[in-house]
């Protein structure tokens, strides 16, 4: 990888390209793949700037654009939100809103395409969820404004302009919503955590990128089918980012905001993947916290964790790293053409042993995307470093790991049920209930507005699917037909994971497996009849279709 690298760009450029990028912190090199751990540092949302921490005070405008030498990975432009707030500038605000506040904001469009913004996770009623139809032209401006009504837990936002929002997300625009609560800043200041300190919202992104380090977004016909792979794995916005640490408890709120990748996350230091707690999912704390060493996040999923470093010591390394797994790419078999459809993911560039060493620690990276001048994709079952903790100070923390958590309200479970089916139609597409999206039709609709049960049935010969229902959570009932690298995760009888306690509003369908979650449309009680999404959060996959109105009425 660096011998590529080296072809493109002068030694002395390099040099003098890393001067600068010392300097101004904004310029790298372009990383031909995740895995040189250097200098670059975890961008960690600040009082400004980048993914700074944005507490608003009365109307906010988010005005989506592109900015040049926003991306801290490279300096490339890239699509933002950007705003101003009390003589600050942000782009991609983290917002962090008190349940019970109002939100109000305006959308200006700066693009040169039509978007919306679509508050993932966030309760408010559909004309403020971002619907496509919705959409705002160039120049088009958008009024949101609702009182936060979620539990305290991490949420996001990204546009939702049908057929456009893998690409405007990938270019990147989506940041997180945080929403507090007496209970959750009670528990931070227990275990004396600080936002942006030691509670760290981590998006976690792979994008193609260009020789000269541009974000590329150009799928081919068998991406928009599979999903967008990228070469390098982004954390806010830098490829392989190091944070400095103490030895203490950290707080990371874990947002994969991939268009297509799944993650197999585990904290890796020395060879050895470390305990960790799940305290919190897409909505807010689970009942109590869950130990585990690895866990499963697909797009749209958030994982809000707690890793204890304090019997680390100074010097150490610890790192989030994605752990091999078998990506069940199926779909070939259903097309009869022997796997064919796989062939896009082969295996077959450079492979390359990180640092760390060690079993298992060895990624590669497969052979296309080379038409469009970037590097070769990183395959989604390999192992490969994502981020880098690097202990650097000694701290004397002796703040225990919580046991319990604040209460979680369980809503009524039973009503109808109803069976979902998710599948590859013949000629190719990938279907719900063998539909595709039609914005003047609901296939879907809830005529009572109480607790469903629905059963998502994903096909065999398919793919990963993580479903996301706008407006209203999940509660995971059951997982039948798993695999068994997530059956061997299971927690339960009912075949349940560690991620699926908790209140869900994105939940991963393996091939061949059937996930049964109850859903109260009862609440949060929207006024008047509604028309929300129900999607898969494989942005390609959704872009092209694999969505369905839902009307509550
Ligand atoms: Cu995060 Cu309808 O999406
Ligand atoms: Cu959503
Ligand atoms: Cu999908």
């Amino acid at each position: 990888m660096q011998q590529s690298r080296r072809d493109f760009i002068s030694l002395s450029t390099r040099a003098l390209m890393l001067a600068i990028g010392a300097d101004l912190g904004l310029f790298a090199l372009p990383q031909a793949a995740t895995g040189n751990f250097g200098s670059a540092r975890l961008p960690v949302p600040g009082r400004q700037g980048l993914f700074g921490l944005l507490t608003p005070e009365g109307k906010l405008t988010l005005t989506a654009a592109e900015v040049k030498g926003a991306l801290p990975a490279t300096g490339a432009p890239m699509l933002v939100y950007s705003a101003r707030h009390k003589g600050e500038a942000y782009l991609n605000p983290v917002l962090v809103l008190r349940k019970g506040q109002p939100f109000e904001a305006t959308l200006v469009n700066s693009l040169q395409e039509p978007t919306i913004i679509h508050w993932h996770g966030v309760d408010c009623p559909w004309k403020q969820a971002g619907h496509p139809s919705y959409a705002i032209g160039p120049n088009g401006s958008y009024e949101y404004s609702f009182p936060i009504t979620n539990r305290a837990g991490t949420y996001w936002y990204h546009p939702h302009p049908h057929g456009l929002t893998a690409k405007q997300a990938y270019m990147g625009l989506a940041s997180f919503f945080i929403v507090r609560d007496d209970e959750e800043e009670a528990l931070a200041k227990e275990l004396d955590l600080q936002l942006g300190e030691t509670d760290i919202p981590m998006v976690i992104q792979d994008k193609r990128l260009t020789h000269q380090g541009l974000l590329d977004y150009s799928p081919s016909r068998d991406d928009l089918m599979m999903g967008y792979l990228g070469d390098t794995i982004l954390v806010n916005g830098q490829s392989s980012p190091t944070l400095k640490t103490s030895t203490r408890l950290y707080r990371f709120r874990l947002l994969n905001g991939s268009t297509a990748r799944i993650y197999n996350l585990s904290f890796v230091a020395d060879g050895r993947q470390l305990p960790f707690l799940l305290i919190g999912n897409d909505g807010g704390f689970l009942p109590a916290p869950q130990q585990t060493d690895g866990l499963f996040l697909a797009p749209g999923e958030r994982a809000d964790v707690l890793l204890d470093m304090s019997s680390l010591a100074p010097g150490q390394e610890v790192f989030l790293q994605n752990m091999p797994f078998d990506s069940m790419h199926n779909e070939g078999d259903m097309m009869g053409m022997g796997g064919m459809m796989n062939m896009g993911h082969a295996v077959g560039g450079a492979s390359m042993n990180h640092a760390q060493g060690g079993e298992g620690h060895v990624m590669s990276a497969g052979g296309h995307g080379g038409g469009h001048g970037t590097h070769g994709v990183l395959e989604e079952g390999v192992s490969y470093p994502i981020a880098r903790l690097l202990v650097d100070r000694a701290v004397v923390y002796t703040r225990k790991p919580p046991t319990r958590l604040p209460d979680m309200p369980e809503p009524p479970s039973g009503g109808l049920e109803r069976p979902i089916s998710l599948a590859m139609r013949h000629m190719g597409g990938w279907t719900i209930n063998d539909l595709t999206f039609d914005m003047d039709s609901a296939p879907i609709v809830v005529n009572r507005r109480g607790p469903e049960i629905w059963h998502i049935s994903n096909a065999k010969a398919s793919m990963p699917h993580p479903m996301h229902l706008h407006g209203y959570f999940y509660r995971v009932q059951q997982r039948s037909g798993s695999p068994e690298q997530v059956k061997k995760r299971a927690v339960d009888a009912q075949g349940r994971l560690a991620t699926d306690l908790g209140y869900k509003d994105t939940v991963l369908v393996w091939p061949g497996e059937t996930v049964s979650v109850s859903i109260d449309f009862s609440r949060p009680q929207y006024p008047g009849e509604q028309l929300f999404l129900f999607h898969c959060h494989n942005l390609e996959h959704e872009d092209q279709g694999m969505m369905l109105n839902v009307r509550v009425v």
